[in-house]
């Protein structure tokens, strides 16, 4: 059996030092652990710079502000954290997650303002988030939980709470041997999967859901870039369920997946197309660039 994630060697930033893998722990009483008050980044390494690094630790420090949860820590020092974690465990290519919560202190109720703002990075070695749907097109299940309108909670902040739907969905898609689960939102539009953005392809043109009430991914942002840099025409719009019978090509973007391309979503599929397999090569190209 794999180690896991908690019994490994190496070493995990923690409130400004690095600590040994095994003694990066929180008290039971942890206010984020009960209330969800955490946020967090997943980046990527590859060939010794965190792609768009700088863009994850503004996003973390905004999490942050969105849950009135203040980051003690600069994006330079966040910076400084992720490479120096890095160093330490002497990788190039790797994942970085940084978490930042609400700690244990004088507050156990749901207020918290007396606890402190902690954060914690580390980082391991991570494949392909979706195994070998690179090449074959992942399948994909449809979520029952629709992903919640901006006046429900800050939707654009990358925060613990936003994921209890995405773990419970992709616990149904897994169960019916799919890959992820793809979201509605509130409106019943389509939304995204449980950890990526979405886009589609007919015609030789692309459509993706604005991102008005999901996170405007940073792979979904470099790959609508991408395209247009092509001169390939991008339609950020509302999509509806029906028209997901009209697509050719569907993938998906995100740091941990990159760009994966999609074969099935319920019922409807789509071929691994050129498109697809031409965005994904530039992705990869330009990260390691
Ligand atoms: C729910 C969700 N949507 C979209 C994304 C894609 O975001 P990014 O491309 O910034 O990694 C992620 C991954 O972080 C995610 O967890």
């Amino acid at each position: 059996m794999a180690a896991t994630y908690d019994d490994r060697d190496g070493k995990i930033w923690m409130d400004g030092k690095l600590v040994d893998w095994r003694a990066a722990n929180v008290h039971i009483l942890t206010h984020g652990l009960h209330y969800a008050s955490s946020v967090f980044e997943g980046e990527r390494c590859y060939n010794g710079k965190i792609f768009e690094s700088v863009k994850h630790s503004e996003r973390l420090k905004n999490s942050g502000k969105l849950l009135d949860m203040e980051i003690p820590y600069s994006v330079e020092e966040i910076e400084k954290a992720k490479y120096d974690v890095l160093k330490a465990n002497g990788w190039d290519d790797a994942y970085v997650r940084v978490v930042a919560w609400r700690g244990a202190g004088e507050d156990m109720g749901v207020a918290s303002s007396r606890n402190p703002v902690r954060m914690a990075v580390a980082a391991w070695e991570w494949g392909a988030y979706y195994g070998d749907a690179k090449m074959k097109g992942a399948k994909l299940d449809i979520s029952k939980w629709k992903r919640p309108s901006p006046e429900t909670i800050p939707v654009h902040a990358k925060a613990a709470g936003l994921y209890m739907i995405c773990t419970m969905s992709k616990h149904a898609a897994e169960a019916k041997g799919c890959s992820d689960s793809l979201f509605m939102d509130y409106r019943g539009y389509v939304a995204e999967a449980t950890g990526a953005n979405i886009f589609f392809v007919r015609d030789g043109e692309v459509h993706t859901p604005d991102a008005d009430c999901f996170l405007n991914g940073i792979t979904r942002q470099t790959v609508i870039r991408l395209l247009k840099e092509r001169n390939v025409t991008v339609h950020e719009r509302r999509i509806a369920p029906e028209e997901l019978e009209g697509f050719e090509q569907c993938w998906l973007t995100g740091t941990a997946a990159e760009v994966t391309p999609v074969g099935q979503i319920g019922d409807y599929t789509f071929e691994v197309g050129q498109m697809a397999r031409d965005i994904s090569e530039s992705y990869e190209k330009l990260v390691r660039s």
